[in-house]
């Protein structure tokens, strides 16, 4: 994975290296040892010539104030004391960018006792720029970037308890950061194997994972799942990780299931040619529930945690599923394939109905990739949020607007249901031109009974959503922060 910097905190110390940045609180004054920097006044001066005020994000960049340092920047905070998580990371990231090309970056919190930068803050202002150093650039021989930044060090009066919550939001980042590079990796070098090899690395933290293959699967009559991958050369994994953090390890779980489509041609349904590239990411749903695990192992989250991801490829072959063949799920319904596109859904209608049986979890969120048609609803803005439990999808909303990983509610209902009936099964996989983002959670709430339950459709925000200060990366690890807070919020 790609290298981030390494971030401390430490109390407040006049640097003498690298780059310096100072954070500054709206309407705060130049701090003195700051200004002394450079004793001719020229800082002061400075800042007044380019009408600094302290606004969220702005910044005066000093080449060389000093002959010890490359640079001195003084960056805006906006009203600090009123910053949100997301205000407070892109700070973070507005750091890593100015400061892109200097090894040692030292980050300095003032402000006076109304403006002031608590640890907490600070720590997510670490956060911020920790995720904006994520780079993939492993495939990289020629263009690797020359020179990195390395280190920043953190320095205020408030060391001690930025320290302790950046324990937490450490691991936090490391698990977007998961997320985000098995999305990114190229399918020849993730399949369904490799991922499966991925997930149990966090065997490390003291989750447990488990892995099924084929004939394991087969023997649960896994079809739905099994069909999808009936054209590729590689086997199919399931994979199940444990995390059992509750005072009462016996208690009852909560669960995240994830499609983990490594590829995603359409199978005999095949796709167009233009951008099927991007179809490496059709995993974004499965890669989010491992990177979630690996940021409440991490964090050690006092909540017993159940991830489930189905990791199949969907190629055209000889022997790949047909439009009009019927598979028999797990559940013991029967689904008529009208288009081999679709298999996402046939991927989780077992994965959902095992997590259920197995592990009688409080509730099931799944996060998938699903359709296009949320694209064309939603755009990269917002996932779409289908759910048969209010107080379950209301809890995901507002852990939405806590991480700015917004979603955004749509509609269930009898009306939607009805378009995926089949004349020779049990139903279709595709419910026809209208409401394709719902036709698909209606076939997903076939196989979840009365278990609380929410689908999270990402197919618009796991990858190529727009970039922004503290995520450059295509594969945007959307749903790590999301139901991380969901579970701090509501289950811990
Ligand atoms: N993986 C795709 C959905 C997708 C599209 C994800 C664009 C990310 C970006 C899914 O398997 C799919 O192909 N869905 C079809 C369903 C249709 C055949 C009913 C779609 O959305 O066109
Ligand atoms: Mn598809
Ligand atoms: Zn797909």
């Amino acid at each position: 994975m790609a290298k981030t910097p390494s971030i401390s905190f430490t109390n407040l110390a006049v640097p003498i290296k690298g780059a310096v940045v100072v954070l500054m609180p709206q309407g705060a004054k130049l701090p003195a040892d700051v200004d002394k920097i450079d004793d001719s006044g020229r800082i002061a001066r400075a800042l007044k010539v380019a009408q600094f005020t302290g606004k969220h994000l702005t910044s005066v960049n000093i080449i060389s104030p000093n002959e010890k340092l490359e640079r001195l920047i003084i960056l805006g905070c906006g009203d600090i004391a009123a910053a949100d998580e997301h205000a407070l990371m892109k700070i973070g990231g507005k750091i890593k960018a100015i400061c892109a090309k200097v090894q040692q970056v030292t980050v300095l919190a003032y402000g006076d006792d109304k403006k002031k930068i608590s640890g907490e803050n600070f720590a997510f202002i670490a956060m911020g720029a920790k995720l904006r150093s994520y780079d993939f650039d492993d495939y990289k021989t020629k263009t690797k970037k020359p020179s990195k930044t390395t280190k920043i060090i953190f320095a205020s009066k408030v060391s001690t308890a930025a320290r302790k919550k950046w324990k937490e939001l450490d691991g936090i980042a490391d698990g977007v950061n998961v997320a985000r590079d098995l999305v990114n990796q190229p399918p020849n070098k993730l399949g369904a194997v490799e991922f499966a090899r991925e997930a149990q690395k966090l065997s490390k933290l003291g989750v447990k994972v488990e892995v099924l293959g084929e004939k394991e699967m087969k023997a649960l009559k896994m079809d739905a799942l099994l069909g999808v991958n009936q054209g590729s050369v590689r086997p199919p994994r399931l994979v199940v990780m444990k995390w059992n953090g509750a005072v009462n390890t016996k208690a009852q779980p909560i669960a995240f299931v994830g499609k983990g489509v490594v590829f995603d041609t359409g199978g005999i349904s095949i796709k167009p040619a233009g951008g099927m590239e991007d179809m490496k990411g059709d995993m974004g749903g499965a890669a989010a529930v491992t990177g979630l695990m690996h940021a409440l192992a991490s964090r050690k989250a006092k909540a017993n945690v159940i991830g489930i991801i189905g990791l199949v490829e969907n190629m055209p072959d000889g022997n790949a599923q047909r439009p009009g063949d019927i598979v028999k799920s797990m559940s013991g319904q029967t689904i008529e394939i009208i288009n081999t596109d679709a298999e996402g859904r046939l991927v989780l209608a077992d994965a959902l109905w095992y997590c259920q049986k197995k592990y009688k979890p409080k509730f099931m969120i799944n996060l998938a990739t699903l359709t296009g048609a949320v694209l064309v609803a939603l755009g990269n803005h917002h996932a779409g949020l289908f759910s048969n439990n209010d107080e379950l999808a209301d809890n995901i909303s507002t852990a939405g607007i806590d991480t700015a990983e917004k979603v955004w509610r749509l509609p269930l209902g009898p009306e939607y249901d009805k378009l995926i009936d089949s004349k020779n099964a049990d139903m279709k996989n595709t419910g026809g031109r209208y409401a394709g983002s719902i036709t698909a959670a209606q076939f997903l709430q076939r196989f979840v009974n009365d278990v609380p339950w929410a689908h999270l459709d990402v197919a618009g925000t796991a990858m190529g959503s727009p970039k922004h200060e503290y995520n450059q990366s295509w594969g945007s690890g959307f749903g790590v922060r999301l139901l991380n807070q969901l579970v701090a919020n509501k289950y811990e």
